[in-house]
């Protein structure tokens, strides 16, 4: 009796172990990161979204999760809520306007969930860290490259803002007025308030064109914007009286360096995602490491002089990221594959103990019924 109950633990116990042995290891270990992104809408928002997961795929024990705001600010708060209710181990923020996130920002810190902003900032320093490009010297360096590059007695600028109420459109305009201001020969003659989509500045800046053609460089905040307006000038005939400079400089076939080697805009101004970095950063963070609270990524001018070089550089950097991905996906499969048979081996081996205690017990059966009957 008391060894047939043996037999059935033994039994119920393997099919238990087989059962776990089965299951996918759960996240529990795991540190998760969630991003509230602005939007993915454009390029660079992509691109720094694709810099993030491959630095992420380095770690096998991070988990990303991505939220898209998609330019609506309400949802955007949602979302952070959302992180916070879910209590991840950091927060990344890149807000759509600085003032509305700001609050729920400061919930998260209160709650004791790290919050690192990056690209936009929001309205007070209460974040554990902020990463992006200085977007003064972003503005200035717009600015300098207007000056450099024109030897006119009075040059007539129209410049293009992005989205109100966030801190580049704020801090890009307020770079290039201080520069510009200290010359006489430059003139902010108009400025056009946009939402950095290039739908959102056409038809203002074809009015401003029709009312005085009398222009001679436009600044817009970002590549899509300039390259927008470059489209309005061509349409009336003056792309070649007009030069434009951008922001963003991305490297691929619609990106700002693309547009300088086209002779589209006469230059842009390099404007880095930093999303590997920002994975670096949560990282450290997370490892109570002392992190400054302003990190901030270098940025430079391209121009005709540099665009072959930039966009060899990041040619080359495109493609050794592409040999990582497939590498890691490489190795994904081969750790799908060992899995799959490490989890067949387990069950062929508890197949096999079950077999076996199965066997036992049939022989002590056996020689319980000779047992009986011999008596
Ligand atoms: C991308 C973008 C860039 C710009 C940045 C400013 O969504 O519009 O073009 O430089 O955001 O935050």
């Amino acid at each position: 009796m008391i060894f047939r109950k043996y037999v059935l633990s033994v039994c119920i116990t393997l099919v238990i172990l087989l059962f776990s042995a089965c299951v996918e290891q759960t996240s529990e270990n795991k540190i998760r990161i969630g991003f509230s992104q602005a939007m993915t809408n454009d390029d660079w928002r992509r691109s720094m979204n694709n810099a993030m997961l491959l630095q992420t795929s380095l770690h096998p024990n991070i988990e990303l999760t991505i939220r898209d705001g998609n330019y609506e600010v309400e949802k955007q708060i949602e979302q952070v809520e959302g992180l916070i209710a879910d209590s991840l181990d950091i927060i990344i923020v890149s807000p759509i306007q600085s003032k509305p996130i700001t609050p729920v920002v400061e919930k998260a810190l209160n709650l004791g969930i790290p919050v690192l902003v990056v690209d936009r900032k929001t309205e007070n320093q209460k974040y554990t860290a902020y990463l992006g490009a200085d977007n003064i010297e972003v503005g200035r360096n717009a600015a300098k490259e207007i000056i450099a590059s024109n030897t006119k007695d009075s040059i007539r600028i129209i410049e293009i803002k992005g989205l109100l109420g966030s801190s580049p459109a704020e801090e890009r305009s307020i770079g290039f007025h201080q520069t510009i201001d200290q010359y006489p020969m430059t003139k902010a003659v108009a400025s056009i308030e946009g939402d950095w989509e290039k739908e959102s500045i056409q038809q203002k800046f074809k009015t401003l064109l029709e009312e005085n053609p009398n222009v001679d460089y436009v600044f817009a905040h970002n590549d899509r914007m300039a390259v927008g307006a470059w489209e309005v000038a061509r349409n009336m005939g003056l792309e070649h009286q007009i030069d434009f400079i951008g922001v963003d400089g991305l490297s691929g076939p619609n990106g700002g360096i693309q547009a300088v080697k086209d002779n589209i805009l006469k230059a842009t101004v390099l404007y880095p995602t930093g999303g590997d970095e920002a994975i670096k950063l949560a990282l450290k963070i997370l490892n109570k490491e002392l992190v400054p609270k302003n990190n901030i990524l270098s940025t430079t001018i391209i121009n005709e002089v540099n665009a072959d070089i930039m966009k060899n550089q990041f040619d080359r950097i495109n493609e050794q990221q592409n040999n990582i991905e497939q590498q890691l996906f490489a190795l994904g499969d081969l750790e799908d594959r060992y899995s799959a048979q490490s989890n067949l081996l387990k069950i062929v081996m508890a197949l096999l103990a079950i077999i076996l205690a199965l066997a036992l017990y049939s022989i002590y059966s056996i020689f319980a019924i000779r047992k009986k009957i011999d008596s």
